[in-house]
């Protein structure tokens, strides 16, 4: 059935213009003044709304085995948390652990999505080790569509690769043409200022932020940026948390290293106060790189702002009050991770474009364009023009809300972000022209997602 959006007020980078949006057959045919509706077409008024293309989160956990127990979403569950809040397009890390075989792994990651989503999704491939057979598997990995991996710097023996494997992982995404997505802490120094941290009787989350340091983190990110210097790899370094990090993956670009950089919601809102909240409060702000010092974050919105940051994701890893618990006796076994796939629109058209901290341009670049870019999704998604994917969000910037677990969709039983006022949210949300959601409710298609094949585009 074709859909029309009347009256739309939409917004791309580098345009803003009013007009109707037709799609037919999942892709937008015609933009322009009063177009006539097909026989049987759906309409959509969104006059005094703003129309933006699907959002896309580059960087979500959802299965995942990790730190003793799994990560509580299913496809199932975070498209739709993903698609309440406008997000039509997720990049799932695929992440088998060292011990288990790649391919293996890749095809484990694909059926736990395959019929499950209803929003479209792709997977950046985690490289967890590199052996005999790694350059095969990853080859076969890319020949199926998923053109991007992952490497973990941090995670010592579990995700994490050494200097070694790093160096081969980059010399060969550079022969593929792949970009490569990074999680830079020093595994070491983590390992070593846990140990200490623990022999001194350190035990609660507000230790979580101290075993792992800027200073660590900016070691990854510098080292990371060294190694794509002598391999004239393209990375992208995941989660950025703080200024001496994004220092030194600056001054990376500004000698001509091809590498970019993405922070998260989390780091934008919440602090490490939030950690160092008692027992099971604090614990449910544990992620790594951990919450930073406050300071850091007008580094980062500026760096938003201007695009040196490039996307703006939420690293979304849900792990519910029982399995925070894990980490009640040491910090080193809080499962890490915040979730966050609902909220990442709202929360950042609230506290970047209403607080004046972003321009729309970028904030549709940052939250869906850049991302589709760079990972090879652009122009079927990313963006509202002919031939791209009825990917739509209508936007009402007059909803006022709150962020709270009781409402979410989210598999969890704690919202991070819990309290946060929320100033606009999606009306309706479509995907490949098929609306799914109508303020704030899936009212769509489960299992309507596909697994978007995307090519080596750094060649
Ligand atoms: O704390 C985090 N970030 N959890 C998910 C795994 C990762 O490092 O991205
Ligand atoms: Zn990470
Ligand atoms: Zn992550």
């Amino acid at each position: 059935m074709a859909l029309l959006i009347r009256n739309a007020d939409i917004v791309t980078v580098g345009s803003r213009v009013r007009a109707d949006i037709l799609a037919e057959n999942e892709a937008i045919t015609r933009i322009g003044k009063d177009l006539e509706a097909p026989p049987n077409a759906e309409i959509i008024d969104a006059t005094g709304k703003l129309v933006f293309p699907g959002f896309i989160d580059p960087h979500v956990h959802i299965f995942l085995p990790f730190m003793a127990t799994f990560a509580k979403d299913t496809h199932e569950t975070a498209s739709i948390a993903a698609l309440i809040g406008g997000t039509t397009t997720y990049i799932e890390m695929c992440c088998p652990n060292r011990n288990d075989d790649a391919l293996e792994g890749y095809q484990l990651w694909k059926s736990k999505a395959e019929g499950k989503s209803a929003c479209d999704y792709a997977f950046h491939m985690s490289v967890t080790k590199f052996v005999k057979e790694t350059e095969s598997q990853l080859r076969q990995v890319v020949a199926d569509g998923t053109a991007s991996f992952k490497i973990f710097l941090a995670y010592k023996n579990f995700f994490g690769v050494d200097d070694g494997e790093l160096y081969q992982t980059l010399e060969l995404a550079k022969r593929l043409g792949v970009i490569v997505t990074a999680h830079c802490e020093n595994a070491e120094l983590v390992a070593r200022l846990q140990q200490k941290l623990l022999a001194e009787g350190k035990t609660g989350p507000e230790w979580h932020e101290p075993s792992r340091p800027e200073s660590v983190e900016a070691e990854g990110t510098g080292r990371f940026a060294t190694f794509l210097e002598n391999t004239a790899a393209t990375g992208y370094v995941v989660h950025l948390s703080c200024e001496k990090a994004l220092l030194a993956a600056l001054a990376a670009k500004s000698r001509g290293v091809k590498i970019h950089v993405e922070s998260v919601l989390p780091h934008f809102l919440l602090d490490k106060s939030y950690a160092e909240r008692p027992g099971v409060e604090g614990m449910k702000h544990v992620m790594s790189p951990p919450l930073r010092a406050k300071h850091n974050q007008s580094a980062l919105w500026s760096a938003l702002a201007l695009g040196s940051i490039d996307t703006f994701g939420t690293d979304h890893c849900p792990f519910d009050t029982e399995q925070k618990l894990l980490g009640k006796d040491s910090f080193v076994n809080i499962p890490n991770g915040i979730p966050g796939i609902e909220d990442r629109v709202n929360l950042l058209y609230t506290h970047g474009v209403k607080r004046g901290r972003l321009d729309l341009d970028r904030f549709v670049d940052a939250a869906s364009t850049r991302a589709a870019k760079l990972f090879g999704l652009f122009p079927r998604k990313g963006t509202i023009a002919v031939g791209s994917d009825a990917d739509l969000v209508v936007y009402e910037t007059s909803f006022r809300g709150v962020v709270s677990a009781k409402t979410q969709h989210v598999n969890n039983d704690y919202n991070g972000f819990e309290g946060m006022e929320i100033e606009g949210r999606p009306s309706v949300v479509t995907v490949r022209g098929k609306v799914q959601v109508r303020d704030g409710k899936f009212i769509g298609e489960r299992g309507r997602g596909k697994m978007l094949k995307r090519e080596a585009i750094y060649l």
